[in-house]
């Protein structure tokens, strides 16, 4: 069913008519005051359609987490070790989201990951291949056949990595296979070249406007003061980043232009049993210094005390920093959290595709009704909310949005080329791994304490979530086009122009089993599916 547009409808909120819909398809909290009692999900509810006059790829998705911490969609990749690293960070804060890095790693790595994150110029190959003046050019022919290069073009450098000249494709042939490098190079005095401190805010109109001033020149190499080779820039990747300008969300950007990135930290316990506080102190000390942008202080039970203090001692601490604390259930959760400093809630206990946290604690409330009552108690204390696991469709994203400022996906990312993780083939098909961080593999490799529990105890742990596959899905561009355009579809048929107007005006109704099937695709033969 596509939306449908009619000329400007001057709404009769009273009329007969109007009244046949309230009575039926009701506002949150009408709703779920009648629903009280029940617990509900996604699939539990639809929302009813509105008049619109908007169109759906003019509805803006933008939510501002923070004053410092405005993304362009409101979609954050979930710090698990399976889905979040630098690659997939990147990747989401260029379209607008956010990644927050996992910490089931060593902290000096996780530093590394967010360097990565900050440091990233997109379009900039950072480390490209070089080569040496006293190869030979058949050395070199060996190499792109060897690594499958698709280019033939490279820097030469010297030991200590300054610029000496640049081998272009032309003259890497097989007839000059026993000359060196160094004779056929176009030496550096007359190479283009453009300084690090020169790319200013906006690196791509740069190197953009260095190829339109430079007719025939396809490689733009970026040097620092003292001729050291920083980075190379391509003409076809700044054509193809420029084409898909226009139809990508805003990069999600700091004061400084750098990318966002988050990282999660937890609330690390010494040998004693005690809040390690100075432990935390450095760490997050040292994830600010690299320019992290929120913190995440992310465990199951975030209504406890340990996490309460973990948020007190940080806000205390780092009273600027933007920090994600979690996960709740209750109003009474974020209500905590909040007077503990936390700007941001994340909801969710047990409804991930990988968590067992209902099941083996008998724990947890389904996903729309902890965001209901969540979403109350942050409107009174003035923090925002994240709706985190159970997001199956863009359509769930939306009706997460009704009671939310932003969801964390987990499953719906862990498949996609950014996320970590080797890709292994069982029985013709690719599949990546993706895990809880409460399974036993991933406690072991760090995370126990977001479950209570210590890494090195000898004692038996209850494992929260399991170990499984997901099928290799595309990247994580198309993956994020798709669930977009649900939910701008989402926006539309509820005449909501942007998140605001969506919390706003939507209205609730339950859906039976029988609905549930109804809703998706039925008594047909299936030969490709919509996403
Ligand atoms: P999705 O549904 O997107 O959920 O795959 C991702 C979210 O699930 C949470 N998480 C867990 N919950 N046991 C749990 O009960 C686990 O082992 C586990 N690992 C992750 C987490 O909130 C994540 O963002």
């Amino acid at each position: 069913m596509r939306v449908m547009f009619s000329p400007r409808y001057d709404m009769a909120a009273n009329s007969e008519c109007a009244l046949i819909d309230a009575g039926l398809y009701k506002p949150a909290d009408a709703f779920f005051r009648e629903q009280s009692g029940t617990a509900l999900t996604y699939d539990d509810v639809t929302l009813a359609t509105l008049f619109s006059d908007v169109l759906p790829r003019e509805t803006s998705l933008e939510s501002n987490l923070t004053e410092r911490l405005q993304l362009s969609i409101p979609i954050i990749s979930a710090d698990m070790d399976t889905v979040t690293e630098s690659r997939m960070a990147i990747a989401m804060a260029l379209n607008g989201g956010l990644g927050l890095i996992h910490y089931n790693m060593p902290e000096r790595q996780q530093l590394s990951e967010v360097s990565r994150v900050k440091n990233h110029i997109h379009g900039l190959i950072q480390e490209p291949i070089k080569i040496a003046p006293d190869q030979l050019i058949g050395d070199v022919l060996a190499l792109v056949e060897q690594r499958g290069f698709a280019f033939r073009t490279f820097p030469v450098v010297d030991e200590q990595n300054k610029l000496l000249g640049l081998l272009t494709g032309h003259v890497v042939r097989p007839r000059y296979a026993s000359r060196k490098v160094s004779e056929a190079m176009t030496p550096r005095k007359l190479l283009q070249t453009v300084n690090q401190k020169e790319l200013g805010s906006d690196p791509i109109a740069r190197a953009d406007l260095f190829f339109n001033e430079h007719i025939g020149i396809h490689k733009l190499l970026v040097i620092d003061d003292e001729d050291h080779l920083r980075g190379l820039f391509t003409i076809s990747d700044i054509e193809r980043i420029t084409q898909e300008k226009s139809s990508l969300s805003k990069p999600a950007r700091d004061d400084n232009f750098r990318l966002l990135c988050g990282a999660a930290v937890s609330a690390t316990r010494s040998s004693t049993g005690n809040l390690d506080k100075e432990r935390i102190v450095t760490h997050v000390g040292a994830l600010v210094e690299r320019g992290v942008d929120v913190i995440a202080v992310s465990t199951a039970h975030g209504f406890s005390k340990g996490v309460g203090e973990t948020v007190k001692l940080i806000r205390s601490t780092f009273p600027d920093l933007s920090i994600i604390a979690g996960n709740v259930t209750s109003a009474e959760g974020v209500e905590f959290l909040a007077d503990s400093g936390a700007n941001v809630i994340k909801v969710g206990q047990g409804p991930g595709s990988i968590c067992t946290t209902r099941i083996v604690a008998g724990v947890g409330i389904p996903q729309l009704t902890a965001l209901y009552v969540a979403f109350r108690a942050a409107e009174k204390k003035g923090v925002r909310i994240i709706a985190d696991g159970g997001i199956t469709k863009s359509g769930d994203i939306v009706k997460a949005l009704t009671l939310s400022h932003a969801v964390i996906c987990g499953g719906l990312l862990a498949g996609c080329t950014e996320a970590p993780g080797d890709i292994l083939e069982i029985n013709g098909k690719l599949y990546k791994q993706y895990r809880g961080m409460g399974s036993l593999a991933a406690m072991k490799a760090g995370s126990a304490a977001r479950y209570g529990h210590s890494k090195d105890s000898n004692r038996k742990v209850a494992a929260e979530g399991i170990e499984a596959l997901k099928e290799v899905s595309s990247s994580l561009d198309s993956i994020l086009t798709q669930l977009i355009g649900g939910v701008q579809s989402g926006l539309g048929y509820l005449g909501a122009a942007n998140l605001g107007q969506l919390r706003q005006k939507a209205r609730f109704i339950r859906v039976t089993p029988a609905g549930q099937r109804e809703s998706s695709p039925h008594d047909i033969v299936e030969v490709k599916a919509g996403t």
